[in-house]
C-alpha cells in the first residue's frame, strides 16, 4: 500500500483516488454571514486540481451562535447554498471527495460574534475566553444536535459527499467529552458513554437527515486539555466502530510521537488506534507530515488515510508529486509572493504570519 494507491470505504463502497486528505484549516475569508467568499473557494480547488483523495473545508459552525471568529464559515442557512454548490461542484470536477467540517465553538464562541453569552456542557472558562459559559438545557442540546443534522443536510443538498464531525481542538463537542468541561449529572454527563451522548447522537441526526451514500468521518483528539484521556479515546473508537462511520481521523498533531501514558514505548498513537479498530473503519491521522517517508510512516502505524495541512498551503500539488522522484517540499518559512502564488489571499497570508516560522515577516 503506498500514499499514491486508491481506497475504497467499506460502508458505501466510495472510491478515494488515493489515500492523501487536505485536513481541515481555517483560513478567515468567509463573509460576516457565514458565505464562502470566490477566494476561500479557490484555495480548496486549487488543493482538489493539486491531487488530494479528499479536501475537508474550513470548520464551520452550524449555528449562529456557534461561531468562534470573523471570516469563519458557515453551514446554517440557505443563503449558504449557492456559493457551497460552487464549492462542492468544484471538488467535484476535479476528482477529489469534498467533506465539510460542521462544528459548534461552545466556550470558545465569543458574545462579540454572536451577541449572546457562550454556552458548554458545563460553566467553563478557559484563558483567552472573553467570559464564562453557562451550562446548556437539556432542550437547547437536543436542538444543537439537530442543528448539526440540518447543517449535514444541507451540505449534501450543495452536492459535498460527507460531512466531518469536529470533535476534537476542545470545541463544543470536545467540551462535552472531556471529563474537566463536562461536570453534568444528568444524561449528557458522568462516564465515557454519557459524555459521549452528544457526540453519537449528531452522527445519528445527520445519518438520519442524509442519504445512504453520504460519508460521516469523525475527527477526535486522541489527548486533550479538556479531559480527554487516551484510553477513554481508544473506547470511544469502539463507540464508533459500532456506529458504522465512514472514518475516524485522530489529530494527533505529531504523528510521530507517543501518548502521555506510553512515552517510553515507541508505540504510536495511530498504532494504539490502529490496533483497537483492526480494519473494521479506516483510519485517518494527521500531524507534522511534511514529505513521502512520513507519510509512509503513517501508513506503516496502520492508517489508511493520511491528512496534511501546512504542507499543503506552501505546495498545493503536494498530493500529485508524491510518488514522483526526488520530490521534496521545500520548508518553512515562505515568503507572502509564493504564498499569493499558490491562492492565498492577503487575508489568509496575515492569518498565516500567526503561526510561528510560517512566513517570512510573520512571528
Ligand atoms: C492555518 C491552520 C488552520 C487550521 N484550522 C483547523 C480547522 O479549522 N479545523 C481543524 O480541525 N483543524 C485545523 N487545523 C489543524 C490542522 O487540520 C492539522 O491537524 C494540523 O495543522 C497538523 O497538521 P500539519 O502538521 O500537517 O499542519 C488548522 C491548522 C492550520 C495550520
Amino acid at each position: 500500500m503506498s500514499l499514491t494507491s486508491g481506497l475504497v470505504l467499506p460502508r458505501t463502497g466510495r472510491k478515494i483516488r488515493n489515500r492523501m486528505v487536505l485536513a481541515a484549516m481555517t483560513n478567515k475569508q468567509s463573509f460576516d454571514d457565514g458565505t464562502l467568499s470566490d477566494e476561500e473557494i479557490n484555495w480548496l480547488l486549487r488543493r482538489a486540481e493539486g491531487g488530494f483523495g479528499i479536501i475537508t473545508t474550513a470548520a464551520s459552525h452550524v449555528s449562529q451562535c456557534g461561531k468562534s471568529w470573523e471570516g469563519e464559515m458557515g453551514v446554517w442557512g440557505d443563503h449558504q447554498l449557492r456559493k457551497l454548490t460552487e464549492l462542492a461542484s468544484g471538488i467535484r470536477q476535479r476528482g477529489s471527495i469534498g467533506l465539510v467540517q460542521i462544528f459548534h465553538g461552545g466556550l470558545r464562541a465569543p458574545r462579540s460574534l454572536t451577541s449572546k453569552q457562550p454556552v458548554s456542557a458545563s460553566i467553563n472558562l478557559e484563558k483567552g475566553v472573553e467570559e464564562e459559559s453557562r451550562e446548556l438545557s437539556d432542550s437547547e442540546i437536543e436542538n444543537l444536535i439537530q442543528d448539526f443534522g440540518n447543517a449535514a443536510k444541507r451540505c449534501e443538498q450543495a452536492g459535498f459527499e460527507g460531512v466531518e464531525i469536529h470533535g476534537a481542538h476542545g470545541y463544543l463537542i470536545s467540551q462535552f467529552l472531556g471529563k474537566k468541561t463536562n461536570r453534568r449529572k444528568d444524561r449528557w454527563g458522568g462516564e465515557l458513554i454519557d459524555r459521549s451522548l452528544f457526540l453519537r447522537k449528531i452522527v445519528e441526526c445527520v445519518r438520519k437527515n442524509t442519504s445512504e451514500e453520504f460519508l460521516i468521518c469523525v475527527r477526535i483528539s486522541p489527548e486533550h486539555d479538556v479531559g480527554i484521556t487516551i484510553d477513554e479515546s481508544l473506547g470511544l473508537s469502539e463507540l464508533l466502530v459500532e456506529m458504522n462511520i465512514d472514518i475516524l481521523h485522530i489529530s494527533c498533531w505529531d504523528i510521530f510521537s507517543s501518548a502521555s501514558d506510553d512515552l517510553d514505548s515507541k508505540r504510536t498513537i495511530t498504532r494504539r488506534f490502529s490496533e483497537i479498530l483492526q480494519n473494521r473503519i479506516p483510519l485517518l491521522t494527521t500531524g507534522s507530515i511534511w514529505n513521502e517517508e512520513d507519510g509512509d510512516f503513517a501508513l506503516s502505524e496502520g492508517a489508511d488515510l493520511v491528512g496534511v495541512a501546512r504542507v499543503a498551503i506552501a505546495h498545493p500539488d503536494w498530493a500529485n508529486k508524491i510518488g514522483k522522484s526526488d520530490y521534496s517540499p521545500i520548508k518553512p518559512p515562505f515568503t507572502p509572493e509564493h504564498l499569493m502564488d499558490v491562492e492565498l489571499s492577503p487575508i489568509f497570508i496575515d492569518y498565516m504570519r500567526r503561526w510561528k516560522g510560517f512566513v517570512t515577516d510573520g512571528k
